[in-house]
C-alpha cells in the first residue's frame, strides 16, 4: 500500500525523534511491501525563523493532502520572548484546529521491564493500562477573548473557557465507544464544583450514558483525579476530560510508565488525516545531544499505522518491537538504571529496527 506522510519535525528534539521514526517506518514498509512517501513541512519556532509564521499555509495544505501527519515537538527558549509576539505553540494549536482534531488519545501503557524506572512503587504501576482521552480543539486553549486589559486600574490578563454542548458530546461519545471496546469503565474528569463549563460537561455525560448501558461511568473532580492517578492508577480504564485538564493529567500519568519520553498520542478528527505526536515537548535541556528517547514518537507512528492506515498487523509488530527492546534491557538516559550505560537516540532506534519482525 502507498501512503503519504507529512512530517513536521518542529523544534528541539523534534527533529531527532522524527528522524528515528521515519527510519523505523522504512523498515516496516520494507517488511510488509508498503511505500511511505514523506513530505516535510515547517511548524513552530523553526517556521517562525523561516517564514515569520508558526504555521505557514503551505504546511496546512501539505497536511491536508496526506494520509497521516507525524509531529515531533515545538517550542523552546529562543522563541519564549520573541519580538514578533508569535509563539511556536500557536503553530501546534493551529494545526490541531485546522484539521479539526478534537480527540487526543493518550494511552498510558506500563512495560513490565520498565517498572523500576518509575518513581512509584512496582505494585502500583506494573501492568498499568489506561487511556486519557483529551478534548483538543476547545476549552480554555481556544476561548476568546484572550487578552490583556486594565482591571481596577491595573494590568490584568484574561483567558476564556468555553465549551459548547456539541463539543462536549462528541468527545464524551468517543469516550464511551472506547470504554466499550476496552474494560467498560469511563471516568469523566471535571471541576464541576467550581466551573460552569464543567457542570455542562457533567450534565452531558449524564444524558449520553443511557446509550451505553454496558459502560460503567463515574465522575471525578480533577484535583482528586490527579491524586488517584498516582495513588491507584489501575482503577482507571478510559478517562475523558477537557483540553487543559487532559494536558496536565497526561504528563503526570507519564511517570507511571517511567518517563515522559515513553508516552505517544494520536490526535484524531472526523475526517482523515490524523496527527501523531508524542506527549512530550522539545526538551531544550537535551536537544542536539542524541539523547532523546525516540520511543514516544515511534509508538505514535504505531498509532498512525493502526488508526489512519488500518495496518493492524504492522502496528502490532512495531509495538512488540518497542516492548522487546525494553525487555532486552535497552535504555535511553531518561529510563536507564543508575550505574548502567544509556543508549543514544540513534542506538535505541537501531535496536528497534533490529528486533522488528512479523
Ligand atoms: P518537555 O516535555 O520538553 O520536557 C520536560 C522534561 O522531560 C525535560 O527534562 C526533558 O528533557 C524530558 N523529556 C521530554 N521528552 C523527552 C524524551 N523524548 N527523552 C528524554 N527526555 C525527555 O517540557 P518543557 O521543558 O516544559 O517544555 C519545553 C518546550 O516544549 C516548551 O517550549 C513547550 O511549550 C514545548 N512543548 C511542546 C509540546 C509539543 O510540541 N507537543 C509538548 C510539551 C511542551
Ligand atoms: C501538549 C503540549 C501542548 C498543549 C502545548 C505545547 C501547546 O503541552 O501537546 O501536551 O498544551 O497541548
Ligand atoms: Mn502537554
Amino acid at each position: 500500500m502507498k501512503k503519504t506522510i507529512t512530517v513536521l519535525p518542529g523544534d528541539g528534539i523534534g527533529l531527532e525523534v522524527v528522524n528515528a521514526t521515519t527510519a523505523v517506518l522504512d523498515k516496516v514498509a520494507e517488511m510488509y511491501g508498503h511505500e511511505f512517501e514523506y513530505k516535510y513541512a515547517d511548524i513552530g519556532g523553526s517556521a517562525i525563523d523561516k517564514h515569520e509564521n508558526p504555521l505557514p499555509p503551505e504546511t496546512v495544505d501539505t497536511c491536508k493532502s496526506s494520509d497521516g501527519v507525524l509531529l515531533g515537538a515545538v517550542g523552546g527558549p529562543k522563541w519564549d520572548n520573541h519580538p514578533s509576539g508569535m509563539r511556536p505553540e500557536q503553530g501546534l494549536l493551529g494545526i490541531r484546529k485546522a484539521l479539526q482534531l478534537f480527540a487526543n488519545l493518550r494511552p498510558v501503557t506500563g512495560h513490565e521491564s520498565l517498572t523500576d524506572s518509575s518513581s512509584l512503587k512496582k505494585e502500583v504501576v506494573d501492568n498499568v493500562d489506561l487511556m486519557i482521552l483529551r478534548e483538543l480543539t476547545g476549552g480554555i486553549y481556544f476561548g476568546t477573548p484572550q487578552e490583556r486589559r486594565e482591571v481596577d486600574g491595573e494590568e490584568a490578563a484574561l483567558d476564556t473557557m468555553i465549551y459548547k454542548k456539541s463539543e462536549i458530546a462528541r468527545i464524551v461519545r468517543q469516550g464511551f465507544e472506547m470504554a466499550k471496546l476496552r474494560r467498560g469503565k469511563l471516568t469523566s474528569v471535571d471541576k464541576a464544583n467550581v466551573l460552569e463549563s464543567s457542570r455542562l460537561w457533567r450534565e452531558t455525560v449524564e444524558e449520553i450514558k443511557g446509550d451505553y448501558p454496558e459502560v460503567e461511568v463515574e465522575h471525578m473532580l480533577v484535583d482528586n483525579a490527579a491524586m488517584q492517578i498516582i495513588r491507584e492508577p489501575k482503577q482507571f480504564d478510559v478517562m475523558v476530560t477537557g483540553n487543559m485538564f487532559g494536558d496536565i493529567l497526561s504528563d503526570a500519568a507519564s511517570m507511571l510508565t517511567g518517563s515522559l519520553g515513553m508516552l505517544p498520542s494520536a490526535s484524531i478528527g472526523e475526517q482523515a488525516p490524523g496527527l501523531y505526536e508524542p506527549v512530550h515537548g522539545s526538551a531544550p535541556d537535551i536537544e542536539g545531544q542524541n539523547k532523546a528517547n525516540p520511543l514516544a514518537m515511534i509508538s505514535s507512528a504505531a498509532m498512525m499505522l493502526k488508526y489512519s492506515f488500518k495496518m493492524t498487523e504492522e502496528a502490532d509488530a512495531l509495538d512488540r518491537a518497542v516492548s522487546d527492546v525494553l525487555s532486552a534491557g535497552h535504555r535511553t538516559g531518561d529510563i536507564v538504571k543508575e550505574g548502567e550505560n544509556a543508549l543514544s537516540t540513534d542506538e535505541m532506534t537501531d535496536k528497534v529496527i533490529e528486533v522488528l519482525k512479523k
